[in-house]
C-alpha cells in the first residue's frame, strides 16, 4: 500500500450552526469556530470538515445551495473563511468543505430563471423537467425526505425532480454545461486552499433514464426513489470525469457520501484510482433501522449483529481501499444513545470503550462535535419542537403507515437528525456558553453536567481520555501500526466483545472491547505486552489471560515475541 498523507489525519467534523456564536444572534458561526482553533487543538485533531457554509435559504440546514461563491451571512464573510484557515493552518489544522453538487435550492439564480422564463430559459436543461401522465407526476418514486421527488413546475404543465426535499431540485448531470460549471467552482474552492471536501449524496448523481413506475413500498402508493437514484449505471463517466477535472489536479483529500454502492464496487470508488480518497459506510450506522431513510422500521439488534457489521466492512474495505470510519455525523443520533441501550450503561466507561472501539479501526477516524464530551440524544415533547424536515416528514409518514401519534414521536426521538444538531456545551452557563441569547435549536438541559469546561479541569473526562485516545494513533510508538496496519478481527463468534489485532510488519497491537456491564474474561496470544490505552485505572491482565472488567478499552502492543 503507497501511503497517502489523509490516512494519517484525525478529522473534527463541525456542524457551523451549533458550534459556536461568535456574535450572539443565536447561530453558530465562522468566527466561533475560528475563536475555538485552541480547544480543537488541544484535542489534538489535524483537519476540520465544517458543513455547508454557503449562501442559503437553510430549508435543509446548508445542504441547499443558493449561491455557491458567497457564504451565508449569518455564517459570516469571505474574509472571515479566509482568517480561518490562515489561522487554523498555522495551528497545524486543515479545513475541508462539504461539496453539495447533485442538486441545487430551488433560489439558486439558475432555477429563478427557470421558474420566471419556463420553456424559455437558458438554464431549461440544468435541472430535470419531464410531462406528468394523466395529470400525475411522471413517475411513483418517494424522495428521501418524503413525498412524490416530483413537484410541478409553477405556470408549466412540466414536473421538476428532487431526490431530497422540494427545495432542493436536482441538477442535471447529462447536461456538460451544468458539470462545466461545477468543476469551475470545484477549483474555485481548492484554489483558495482548502484541503479537500466531503462531497454530498454524490451517488445520486445519475439517474436511470428510463423513467417508469416500480411497485409501490408504502401506503402512499409511492416507491422509495433509490433504486433509479443511486449508483446507477452510467455514473462511472461523471465521476471518472469529476476527478480528472478537478480533484485529481490537487493534492487534495475527497471524502465521498456514497450511500448504496455494493461491496464489489467499492474498488472503483476508493481503489488506487477511485473517485474519492475515501467513502462512509454507513451500514453499521443504520443498524436499528430497515432503512436508513425509514425510521419507523424499527430493527433489534445485538453486539454479534454490530461486530458482524464492522468487521465486514472494515473486511471489504481494506481489501478495496482506505475507509472513512466515524460513530456520529450530523445526520445519526448521538452514538452512545443509539450502541449502549439502557440507559444506566450509559457513562464514562461506555462512552470512551465505543470512542476507542472505532477509533482504532483501519481508516481516518472522524469526531462528530460534542462526541469527544459524550453529548447524548435530546428528547423532545412534540413535533412542533423539531426542525429537521427529515424528522417532520418521519413523523407524518409513519401515522400514515398506521403509527400512533406517541410511537411516531418515539420513532423519530430515536432516529432524529436534531438529536446531534443541538449547540455544543461550551460550560454549564446559560445556554451551555454556546451563545448568549436563546440559540436557534432547542437544546438539552444536561450540559450544566456534560459540557466541555467542566471536563477539560477533570483528568478523568471523556474529553482528557479521547485527547489520550488521539495521542496513542497519533504519536506512540504503536502509531504507525495503527495507522497503516492491517485489521485482522479477533473473538468473531463472542457475543459481547468486539476484538480486532493490527498488524504492521512484526509488530502488533491487539484492542479489546467490552460491550457489557459484566466483567469478562479472555485469553491473551502472547504473554508481553505494553498498554497503550485502558479506561480503568487498574490492569488485569496475567499470564496469559485478562478480565474486562464493564465497557472496558484495552489497548495492548504486543512485545518480544517473534511475530514474523
Ligand atoms: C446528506 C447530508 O449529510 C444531509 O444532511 C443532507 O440533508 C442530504 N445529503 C441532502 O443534501
Ligand atoms: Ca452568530
Amino acid at each position: 500500500m503507497n501511503k497517502k498523507w489523509w490516512q494519517k489525519e484525525v478529522i473534527y467534523q463541525i456542524y457551523p450552526k451549533s458550534f459556536y456564536d461568535s456574535n450572539n444572534d443565536g447561530i453558530g458561526d465562522i468566527k466561533g469556530i475560528t475563536q475555538k482553533l485552541d480547544y480543537l487543538q488541544s484535542l489534538g485533531i489535524t483537519m476540520v470538515w465544517i458543513c455547508p457554509i454557503y449562501q442559503s435559504p437553510m430549508d435543509d440546514n446548508g445542504y441547499d445551495i443558493s449561491d455557491y461563491y458567497q457564504l451565508n451571512p449569518e455564517f459570516g464573510e469571505m474574509k472571515d473563511l479566509d482568517e480561518l484557515i490562515k489561522k487554523a493552518k498555522e495551528k497545524g489544522i486543515k479545513i475541508v468543505l462539504d461539496l453539495v453538487i447533485n442538486h441545487t435550492s430551488d433560489e439558486h439564480p439558475w432555477f429563478q430563471d427557470l421558474l420566471e422564463n419556463g420553456e424559455n430559459s437558458k438554464y431549461k436543461d440544468y435541472y430535470i423537467l419531464k410531462s406528468g401522465k394523466d395529470g400525475q407526476p411522471p413517475t411513483n418514486w418517494r424522495s428521501v425526505f418524503g413525498g412524490s421527488v416530483w413537484e410541478p413546475l409553477k405556470g408549466t404543465d412540466q414536473y421538476y425532480f428532487h431526490s431530497f426535499g422540494i427545495k432542493q431540485p436536482d441538477l442535471n448531470w447529462e447536461n456538460k454545461e451544468v458539470r462545466k460549471e461545477l468543476y469551475k467552482m470545484v477549483n474555485y474552492w481548492l484554489d483558495k486552499g482548502i484541503a479537500g471536501f466531503r462531497v454530498d449524496a454524490i451517488t445520486f448523481i445519475k439517474k436511470d433514464q428510463n423513467y417508469d413506475n416500480l411497485p409501490a413500498d408504502g401506503v402512499d402508493g409511492l416507491v422509495k426513489c433509490t433504486k433509479k437514484t443511486r449508483n446507477q449505471p452510467g455514473i462511472e463517466t461523471f465521476l471518472h470525469e469529476l476527478n480528472d477535472e478537478t480533484f485529481s489536479k490537487y493534492n487534495c483529500v475527497t471524502i465521498g457520501e456514497a450511500p448504496g454502492v455494493p461491496y464489489e464496487q467499492y474498488g472503483d470508488y476508493i481503489g488506487e484510482n477511485g473517485y474519492f480518497s475515501m467513502i462512509f459506510d454507513f451500514r453499521y450506522a443504520d443498524l436499528d433501522v430497515a432503512s436508513g431513510s425509514e425510521w419507523f422500521r424499527r430493527v433489534d439488534w445485538d453486539v454479534l449483529d454490530l461486530k458482524k457489521l464492522i468487521f465486514t466492512s472494515q473486511k471489504e474495505i481494506q481489501k478495496a481501499g482506505w475507509g472513512a470510519n466515524f460513530l456520529e455525523n450530523h445526520d445519526q443520533n448521538r452514538s452512545i444513545s443509539k450502541y449502549i441501550k439502557e440507559e444506566e450503561n450509559r457513562n464514562f466507561y461506555s462512552a470512551t470503550m465505543l470512542g476507542a472501539m472505532f477509533f482504532y479501526l483501519r481508516g481516518t477516524p472522524f469526531i462528530y462535535q460534542g462526541q469527544e464530551i459524550g453529548m447524548t440524544n435530546f428528547e423532545r415533547k412534540s413535533i412542533e419542537e423539531f426542525d429537521d424536515i427529515s424528522s417532520i416528514d418521519q413523523y407524518y409518514r409513519s401515522i400514515n403507515e398506521g403509527f400512533s401519534e406517541e410511537e411516531a414521536l418515539h420513532f423519530i426521538n430515536l432516529r432524529s437528525r436534531d438529536n446531534s444538531r443541538t449547540p455544543f456545551h461550551w460550560n454549564g452557563e446559560n445556554f451551555g456558553g454556546f451563545s448568549e441569547v436563546t440559540p436557534w435549536l432547542g437544546m438539552n438541559e444536561n450540559y450544566k453536567t456534560i459540557n466541555a469546561s467542566q471536563q477539560e479541569q477533570d483528568p478523568d473526562s471523556i474529553l482528557n481520555f479521547y485527547k489520550k485516545i488521539i495521542e496513542v494513533r497519533q504519536t506512540s510508538e504503536a502509531s504507525e501500526c495503527l495507522i497503516y496496519g492491517e485489521i485482522e478481527p479477533l473473538l468473531e463468534d463472542h457475543p459481547t466483545i468486539i476484538a480486532y489485532k493490527r498488524k504492521l510488519n512484526d509488530e502488533e497491537v491487539v484492542c479489546y472491547f467490552n460491550f457489557s456491564s459484566e466483567s469478562q474474561k479472555v485469553e491473551l496470544d502472547h504473554n508481553k505486552y505494553d498498554v497503550l490505552l485502558n479506561n480503568y485505572k487498574e490492569e488485569t491482565i496475567s499470564e496469559q489471560e485478562c478480565v474486562l472488567k464493564p465497557y472496558q478499552a484495552l489497548v495492548l502492543q504486543v512485545k518480544g515475541a517473534d511475530l514474523s
